[in-house]
């Protein structure tokens, strides 16, 4: 009898921590990657504030930047190649790339994709007469290569772009959204903003001091970021002399992407800035319910069509490379509930701080994957990684979340009708142009009819004619040829 109580509590034992240990983590086959990232570092883009000697290729990627994404590329390959049996050589099957319409993030894309498709493993051509190789030009120049296509085995990739106004899911919160600018200059003038500013304006009041900024003297919120914009990219240059340069003018300037989140350099300078940058770009953005909720919708329906092309077979992608910005980066963020403006505003007093807020900003190359899973009964959950960091995910304190969960939890942060939201119906952008475009065909298709009336019309009045006049020349034959006994010399 107790033997067997002992083997029942054995048995329960067991039983439990099975279970919890099930519970905490399902198995499941890697079906699908999904990867956000923002561009590599880059030359600054605003030009109010601060000047330097480095005041060129506004914008553009720089070296330092390729460099970090051809090693997150390579990085990538090595955590998914088994996998997601990534091929050497590329496939148009496995990947799907599109980035934004900017300089820095197709390259950042490129740059990736040099990580994770390298040089000697381009396609090749075989036994082919030159014949076939060669360009209709004269005099064509000549290389050294034969086995690969290109020299070296590069490898090139399609890129997909499109109008900044037609990118809706990775810029939602922009040009493709008829609202959005109101809806920013609503936020400027909010109690909130205003609350948010003073809470900072010790800050605010150092660095317009400061002349070596070169703020103006009514310098808010928005130029602060702007400044904190521009000295990323300085930062990021790599220019030890004029990082130190700097550094004398900003606490914590040269504080590592470790120490700028530990708890003991919170007060520091360069942290509080930080702090502003995240903040303001929130405040701006993703500040209303509606601005959360709208932005972020058309990210999330692409998402889910990934998913569930994937699963029923309709597209085969193993991976999606989307090459975006901080802000996409910071709009999924708030989406999936990994931080708010609220939170950051908590974080800044020092007050009933969540455990789920992400307060640092989305730095050059932040990137989110979201991976897809099948578990052993065919369910599907996924996974969701900041910088390569499991997060909780769906409201809980669960790495992962299955599809169905999923699908409801997005339902809450999004809205049914983006363009709606966004007033894009009665506006001129391309709802209007696809409604004109549809008027145009039914405007043809009028033409087309109405012609076809006058051509049948034509057609009835020349046959008439035509019948009219036989009749008539029948008569006229019948009265001539009695005539023509008489004069045939009339007709
Ligand atoms: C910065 O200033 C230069 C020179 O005036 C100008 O060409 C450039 O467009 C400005 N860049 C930005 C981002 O304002
Ligand atoms: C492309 O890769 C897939 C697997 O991802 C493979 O099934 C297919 O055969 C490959 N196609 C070519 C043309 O290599
Ligand atoms: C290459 O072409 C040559 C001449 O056309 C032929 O003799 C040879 O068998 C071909 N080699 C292969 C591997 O097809
Ligand atoms: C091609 O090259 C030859 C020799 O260098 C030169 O004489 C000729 O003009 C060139 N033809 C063209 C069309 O460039
Ligand atoms: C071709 O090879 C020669 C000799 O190795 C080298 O000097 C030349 O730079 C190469 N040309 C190209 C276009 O790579
Ligand atoms: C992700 O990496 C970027 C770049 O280093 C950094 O700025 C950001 O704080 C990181 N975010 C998280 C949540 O790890
Ligand atoms: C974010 O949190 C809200 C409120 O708790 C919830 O309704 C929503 O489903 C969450 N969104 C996601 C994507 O987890």
């Amino acid at each position: 009898m107790i033997l067997q109580n002992k083997f029942y509590l054995i048995l329960q034992a067991t039983l439990f921590i099975a279970a919890v240990f099930c519970k905490k983590q399902p198995q499941g086959k890697l079906l699908q990657i999904v990867e956000i990232f923002r561009h590599g570092a880059r030359y600054r883009i605003d030009n109010s504030s601060y000047t330097d000697n480095n005041q060129i290729n506004y914008g553009q990627l720089t070296a330092q930047g390729q460099r970090m994404h051809f090693i997150l590329g390579k990085t990538l390959y090595d955590r998914y190649s088994i996998p997601l049996n990534i091929p050497k050589t590329y496939n148009h099957t496995f990947i799907y790339v599109k980035s934004t319409n900017y300089d820095r993030t197709i390259m950042s894309a490129a740059s990736q994709l040099a990580g994770i498709f390298p040089l000697q493993y381009g396609q090749k051509i075989f036994n082919v007469s030159d014949q076939f190789l060669i360009p209709p030009f004269q005099n064509v120049s000549k290389i050294n290569e034969t086995l690969f296509a290109l020299e070296g085995g590069f490898q090139p990739i399609p890129i997909h772009v499109r109008d900044h106004k037609d990118e809706k899911q990775l810029l939602g919160y922009m040009d493709s959204c008829s609202k959005a600018p109101e809806w920013e200059s609503e936020n400027y003038k909010s109690q909130e903003w205003i609350r948010i500013q003073k809470e900072y304006q010790d800050i605010i009041d150092a660095l317009i001091e400061d002349e070596y900024f070169g703020l103006k003297n009514d310098a808010n919120l928005f130029d602060i970021s702007n400044l904190v914009d521009t000295l990323i990219s300085e930062k990021w240059f790599g220019d030890e002399e004029k990082n130190k340069e700097i550094s004398e003018h900003v606490d914590g300037f040269l504080l590592s992407q470790e120490q700028l989140v530990l708890p003991e350099n919170f007060n520091r300078m360069w942290v509080q800035m930080n702090l502003i940058y995240t903040s303001v770009l929130h405040l701006t953005l993703y500040k209303t319910p509606q601005q959360k909720k709208t932005s972020v919708t058309p990210f999330f329906t692409e998402l889910l069509n990934y998913f569930n092309n994937y699963i029923n077979d309709k597209e085969y992608y193993r991976w999606i490379m989307l090459s975006a910005h901080d802000t996409t980066i910071a709009m999924i963020s708030q989406g999936m509930n990994f931080t708010s403006w609220e939170c950051l505003e908590k974080v800044k007093l020092q007050k009933n701080i969540p455990s789920n807020c992400i307060y640092t900003y989305p730095g050059f190359s932040s990137n989110i994957i979201f991976e897809l899973y099948q578990d052993k009964n065919n369910e599907h959950f996924i996974k969701v990684l900041y910088n390569g960091t499991e997060q909780n995910i769906c409201g809980s304190s669960k790495k992962y979340c299955y599809l169905k969960e999923f699908n409801q939890a997005v339902k809450y942060s999004t809205v049914s009708d983006y363009d709606l939201e966004c007033g894009n119906y009665n506006n001129d952008n391309q709802i209007l142009g696809l409604t004109q475009s549809k008027q145009q065909k039914i405007e043809t298709k009028n033409q087309i009819v109405l012609s076809c009336l006058v051509i049948l019309l034509l057609i009835l009045l020349i046959t008439s004619l035509i019948f009219n006049y036989l009749q008539r020349r029948k008569i006229l034959t019948l009265s001539l040829n009695q005539q023509q006994r008489v004069d045939y010399s009339t007709i």
